[in-house]
C-alpha cells in the first residue's frame, strides 16, 4: 500500500491542539490530516506495521469504508464527524482495559468540549440522551512489528453523519446542543481523555480506568441484557465490570462475565 498524501491541519484544529499540548502526553508528536480516506484504522494500522511510533493519530474529515464493531460501516460524510485513530503500543498489562479505557475517555472529551454527559454502554459505546453519538474500534497486533494496538473512536458531529435508517437510535452533538460544535477543541479534549486514561492504564492505576467507567455506566448498570454465549441466549441482570473489562450479569444461576459480542439492553 502505497501512504495517501496528508495535508496541512486546518486550522479549526491546529489552535485547540496547540492550547491543550501540556496534556496531550503521546499524542502531541504527530496528528496527520488527510480529507479522505478509507478509514483512518486502515492507515494507522499500516503505520504501526511500518513501525510509527506510539501516539502517532490519523484524522480524517471523510472516510470512504468506515468500520464499527462486529462488522459493521461506519458512515463517515464529510465534515460531520470527528473520524480519528491512533497508534498505541501498550504494555502486556494494560491491554485487557484498552478498549474500556478509551470509551471512558472519548466520554470525558465529550463532556469537557461541550459540556453534555454522555453514558458509556459496555464496552465502549458512548450515549447521549439514550441514543449512540460516538464509538470506538480496538484493532491491532501482529507479533512481526511488536505489539500495538490501532484504537479508533468517530463521533457524530451533525445529523448528516449517520444516515436515515439509524436515526432512531443515533443522535449528535449539534442537535443535543442546539448550536454549531467546534470540532477543533473536540478532538483536543478527547484526545487529553484518551492520554489521561491510557497514562494511568500504563502506570498499573486499573482502578482509576475501571472506576471512571463505572462513573459513567451509571445508567446502564441494573438494566436486563441478553447476550449469545455457545449458541444458546442468556440473559441477566447488568452488575459491573471486573479489572479485565469483563461485564459481569447477575442471572439465575449466578454471575456470568461476557468478554466478547454484542450485548442486546433491554
Ligand atoms: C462502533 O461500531 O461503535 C465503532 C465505530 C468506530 C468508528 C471509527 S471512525 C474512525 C475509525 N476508523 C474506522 O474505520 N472506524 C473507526
Amino acid at each position: 500500500m502505497s501512504y495517501p498524501r496528508t495535508q496541512p491541519l486546518p486550522y479549526e484544529f491546529v489552535e485547540p491542539l496547540a492550547r491543550a499540548a501540556a496534556r496531550l502526553g503521546p499524542f502531541a508528536r504527530q496528528v496527520l490530516w488527510y480529507p479522505d480516506l478509507p478509514s483512518t484504522n486502515d492507515l494507522a494500522a499500516t503505520l504501526a506495521e511500518r513501525g510509527a511510533r506510539e501516539g502517532c493519530v490519523v484524522v480524517a474529515n471523510a472516510q470512504s469504508a468506515g468500520r464499527g464493531r462486529q462488522g459493521r460501516s461506519w458512515a463517515s460524510p464529510a465534515g460531520a464527524g470527528l473520524y480519528v485513530s491512533m497508534v498505541l503500543r501498550p504494555a502486556e498489562h494494560a491491554l485487557p482495559l484498552v478498549t474500556i479505557a478509551a470509551g471512558v475517555a472519548v466520554a470525558d472529551g465529550i463532556h469537557a468540549a461541550t459540556g453534555l454527559v454522555p453514558d458509556l454502554k459496555w464496552p465502549n459505546d458512548v450515549f447521549v440522551s439514550g441514543r449512540k453519538v460516538a464509538g470506538v474500534l480496538a484493532e491491532g497486533t501482529s507479533p512481526a512489528a511488536g505489539t500495538y494496538v490501532v484504537l479508533g473512536f468517530g463521533i457524530n458531529v451533525s445529523a448528516a453523519a449517520y444516515p436515515p435508517e439509524v436515526a432512531a437510535g443515533a443522535t449528535n452533538l449539534e442537535e443535543e446542543l442546539g448550536r454549531a460544535v467546534d470540532r477543533g477543541l473536540l478532538l483536543a479534549e478527547c484526545l487529553c481523555g484518551l492520554a489521561a486514561r491510557y497514562e494511568d492504564l500504563q502506570r498499573g492505576r486499573t482502578k482509576s480506568v475501571v472506576d471512571g467507567w463505572r462513573g459513567r455506566a451509571a445508567g446502564t448498570l441494573g438494566r436486563r441484557v441478553q447476550w449469545h454465549a455457545a449458541g444458546a441466549v442468556l440473559e441477566g441482570v447488568a452488575d459491573t465490570i471486573d479489572d479485565n473489562g469483563a461485564l459481569v450479569v447477575r442471572t439465575k444461576t449466578g454471575l456470568a462475565r461476557v468478554t466478547a459480542g454484542e450485548v442486546r439492553w433491554m
